[in-house]
């Protein structure tokens, strides 16, 4: 199993959140959480992405656990619900933006942002604010900002939406 989730928890002050999750994701496996509104989700996204910090339980890559690992230093990459692009970057900036804290060269970080950029059909938005996007285009940037760093997990959250 590449992703394992044990017996985890999340209490909000004021109740909800998740409760005893148990989950087991192999390589190449695409999984859908599909619940109604409220059912934790996000939440449950939050945690794996290490934006939340669970009460607890253990949340396991390839066996080790990476409950105390910050969200950067976890080899997973979040697209937001409500996409979370950096208002004051154009479109380039936003999907290199990760690469800045990578070994890569800056020549090269900017031969990866591009490469990502017309994957995602992008091509000649580079020095676009990403305000003056349609909501279906600032998707795209949220996605290539998160594959541009190659990561060993993607979590998408509402990519329908
Ligand atoms: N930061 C938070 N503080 C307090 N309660 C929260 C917070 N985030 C989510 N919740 C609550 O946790 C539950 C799960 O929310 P969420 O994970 O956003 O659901 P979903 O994404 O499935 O719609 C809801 O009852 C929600 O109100
Ligand atoms: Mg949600």
């Amino acid at each position: 199993m590449y992703l394992k989730i044990k017996n985890l928890n999340k209490e909000f002050e004021k109740g909800k959140g998740v409760q005893n999750i148990n989950l087991q994701v192999k390589e190449g496996e695409l999984i859908t959480l599909l619940g109604p509104s409220g059912c934790g989700k996000t939440t449950l996204l939050n945690l794996i992405g290490g934006f939340l910090i669970p009460d607890n339980g253990e949340i396991l890559i390839e066996n080790k656990n990476i409950i105390n690992l910050s969200p950067e230093d976890r080899p997973i990459s979040t697209v937001f619900q409500n996409y979370a692009l950096f208002p004051h970057m154009n479109v380039i900036e936003n999907i290199g933006y990760g690469l800045k804290y990578t070994t890569l060269k800056k020549r090269e970080q900017q031969e990866e942002a591009i490469k990502y950029l017309k994957i995602v059909g992008l091509d000649g938005y580079e020095n676009l604010s990403v305000q003056k996007l349609s909501g279906g285009q600032q998707q795209r940037v949220a996605l290539a900002r998160a594959l541009v760093l190659k990561p060993k997990i993607l979590l998408l959250d509402e990519p329908f939406s």
